[in-house]
């Protein structure tokens, strides 16, 4: 039906545009040019280009993907038919609902007088050189070697709001980074109802998705799936970014793969509740959102005031979703991990939990550690149980909030301790859990208004444990002076600073972003004063596996599913964003204490050294002794390969969902050494043994293969490959290659 021009709709006319190159660029960093107000960030595969419609004032998006150096043919919408006005049809920067658009909004205001329609134009912008932080969130970083940042200042002449939106462009890394500032100039408060950090509005074009899901112990799973009309999303609304979700997620052409094919992947840079919104809508066109979930935010901003939403890395390859990876990988290494053992080799650790769990105490932790040393180990790390008084830590049911050690357990003190552990050679690491309290514990007792409560409703607890909130400052402090009184009593190397519960009877909705800052705030201090701890975060294992936490802690706690074959789709799926190199992997004891698999040593070791802190959480005294007799050697494998882990390139040549015969595969910075790791978890017989083809090799270049004897081009390997031999399910090969 065509709509008549009578009943008030304008017939369509579509005219082609040919619009000039860039010329005359009023301000430009090398990265980022600026013609009138036309902008176009360039990295050296991705171009991020939008510009101003003269009309509207609205900021339109005019593509995101690979490099494009001038104004593509665009279709100029002269006349709608139909409902849907032309702020509906074309792709928008920064899209609000209520003025004709009707997919989801990037943000949502309520102003003073009730209402929740916006109208942001353009005004300003300015080019800056390098990257700036946000106040009191995580950001990536980077000088003006590194990065390039536009803001566009918008403004909304009806409720005097100002939105500024901030695009950083890491050109080596593919990466474009935006946050938003929102400031009422106006006299009365207005209320975020929502803010994403990141809107972006993809061409018609046939996309999947592709996110993290998961639970406890089964974290970082991939999901694929196609992208349809309506919206599809998923969020954590646990006050962290959880296990069920991750703030992650990726839009790849539905024909991509793990090498091929244009991926698009956007990481927000938080740990609280999220949400990611994909819609398809009527036009075809396809809107990500991803930022603060508005469930649990819902914030007032008096005159004068700025709130500042976390930021979100996007990043694009033409290299399948492995390029996507790799470009995260390096870009979180080198611009967001602060820590000064983000690219540093990682000593093995013993851990004492699967070992010990709450049998901690001077004899067995000092017999423990003997052993660790024995092995070979570099690290030993006291995990939970070593503290409270009046309440010991003898089970979870107790003792969390007094970070005092338990004299009983260890009459001479920790001191002691951690000099006798030192005098074996090895470090020491300590384990905390500092944002949680038990109601059996003395600090409850003294402040039981600092758990997080909403009034008189009970206070759920989990684990045993309430939750205290990190938004008072009297909380953080409290939270500061008890770590750092531990760290300053004796020379602790290592903290690993678990979480395990979520957050549940907020006071309002506000709290969970205010105990973020508060956290962020906490991990900032002691982090300067601490600067030479490794910190190791946790929460339950991957329930805060996300780029806020790597900020200040250069490796997570993957999972409590220590169980190898688990861990290789748990550790493949996190990968798809997150470096292996901040990785925490561990041996553990068999049949496996979550799955009651059993598995050989080896596999369980060749799993692990993937992760860039490897160590065993078993006690030595329970291995057999076939099993003992090939931990040192491993341990002195992972030690070799362990630089090529944490700074090298990881490919997934084989996903743990497609195959049994899974592999990865490490290059090392400079290229000259290749690591490949291959996997058997499922033996069958009269099958040809796999081929594994070896990707991103100079294919010129001779590599000597393992202990081979044999010499191959480059070539040789991508394209035939090293073929490989198993035996029985769980086997597995660690096959190093050296460029010659
Ligand atoms: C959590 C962690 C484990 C261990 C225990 C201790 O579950 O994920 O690694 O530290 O707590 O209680």
């Amino acid at each position: 039906m065509v709509w008549p021009r009578s009943r008030g709709f304008a017939a369509i006319a579509m005219v082609a545009l040919e619009l000039q190159p860039f010329s005359a660029l009023a301000q430009s960093t090398s990265a980022i040019q600026v013609d009138g107000t036309s902008f176009a960030l360039n990295g050296d595969n991705v171009s991020y280009r939008f510009h101003v419609d003269n009309e509207t004032g609205d900021l339109i998006t005019d593509h995101f993907g690979g490099l494009v150096t001038e104004d593509p043919i665009s279709v100029e919408i002269d006349f709608v038919q139909g409902w849907v006005t032309k702020i509906g049809r074309v792709r928008r920067e920064f899209p609000d609902l209520g003025r004709g658009d009707f997919r989801t909004p990037a943000f949502q205001i309520r102003q003073a007088q009730g209402y929740t329609v916006s109208q942001f134009q353009y005004q300003s912008h300015d080019v800056l050189e390098g990257k700036p932080g946000l106040p009191g969130l995580p950001s990536t970083f980077g000088d003006s070697e590194d990065a390039s940042t536009l803001v566009v200042h918008l403004y909304d002449n009806y409720s005097s709001v100002a939105a500024d939106l901030s695009y950083s462009i890491f050109p080596k890394y593919d990466s474009i980074v935006r946050s938003v500032n929102i400031t009422n100039k106006g006299n009365g408060t207005i209320t975020l109802e929502k803010l994403a950090s990141l809107s972006v509005d993809l061409p018609d074009e046939d996309l999947d998705l592709l996110e993290l899901k998961g639970d406890w112990s089964r974290e970082g799973h991939r999901v694929r799936r196609k992208v349809d009309v309506g919206t599809q999303g998923f969020q954590s609304t646990a006050g962290y970014s959880s296990h069920l979700h991750n703030p992650f997620l990726a839009l790849v052409s539905s024909t991509a793969t793990e090498s091929q094919g244009n991926a698009w992947g956007f990481s927000l840079v938080y740990t609280g509740s999220f949400a990611v919104d994909v819609e398809k809508g009527s036009q075809g066109l396809t809107r990500a959102t991803i930022g603060l979930n508005p469930l649990q935010f819902s914030w007032k901003l008096r005159p004068g005031q700025t709130f500042t939403s976390p930021e979100c890395v996007s990043v694009f390859s033409e290299a399948g979703v492995g390029g996507m990876s790799r470009q995260f990988h390096r870009l979180y290494r080198k611009h967001l991990m602060k820590s000064k053992f983000a690219e540093e080799t990682r000593p093995s650790l013993l851990n004492s939990w699967e070992g010990l769990t709450y049998g901690i105490n001077e004899s067995s932790v000092t017999r423990l550690a003997q052993e660790s040393a024995d092995l070979g180990a570099k690290l030993f790390v006291m995990d939970d149980g070593w503290f409270g008084n009046k309440h010991p830590r003898t089970s979870d049911t107790a003792g969390l909030g007094d970070w005092q050690v338990n004299k009983d357990l260890f009459p001479n003190g920790l001191e002691a301790l951690v000099d006798d552990v030192r005098d074996m050679g090895l470090q020491f690491g300590l384990w905390f859990e500092p944002e949680m309290v038990n109601p059996v514990s003395e600090l409850y007792e003294k402040h039981p208004d600092w758990a997080i409560h909403a009034g008189s409703y009970p206070r759920t607890e989990t684990r045993n444990q309430l939750v205290l909130n990190l938004g008072l400052p009297e909380v953080q402090e409290f939270v500061i002076d008890s770590v750092s009184n531990i760290l300053n009593s004796a020379p602790i190397t290592y903290v690993k600073w678990d979480n395990n519960r979520g957050i549940h009877e907020t006071p309002d909705p506000n709290l969970d972003h205010r105990y973020m800052l508060g956290v962020y705030r906490v991990f900032e201090e002691l982090t300067s004063r601490f600067p030479d701890v490794l910190w190791e975060g946790c929460a339950s294992g991957g329930g805060r596996f996300d780029p806020g936490i790597l900020q200040w802690f250069p490796q997570v706690w993957t999972s409590d599913d220590t169980d190898a074959v688990e861990r290789i789709a748990i550790q493949f799926g996190t990968s798809l964003v997150y470096p292996p190199s901040a990785m925490g992997a561990h041996v553990s004891h068999v049949p496996n204490g979550v799955t009651q698999r059993s598995t050989s040593v080896s596999f369980r070791a060749h799993v692990a050294m993937m992760g860039g802190s490897f160590g065993l959480e078993l006690d030595p005294q329970d291995l057999d002794e076939d099993e003992r007799a090939q931990i040192p050697d491993l341990l002195a494998l992972a030690e070799k390969i362990n630089p090529i882990i944490v700074r090298g390139d990881f490919w997934r040549l084989a996903l743990p969902e497609d195959t049994d015969y899974p592999a990865g595969q490490f290059i090392s910075e400079d290229g000259s050494q290749v690591v490949l790791f291959a996997f058997q978890t499922r033996a069958t017989i009269n099958n040809a043994w796999p081929w594994f083809r070896l990707q991103g090799l100079d294919p010129q270049a001779r590599y000597s293969v393992g202990d081979t004897g044999r010499t191959l081009s480059g070539k040789t390997l991508m394209n035939a490959g090293i073929q490989l031999q198993f035996e029985g399910d769980y086997d597995s090969q660690v096959i190093i290659l050296e460029k010659q």
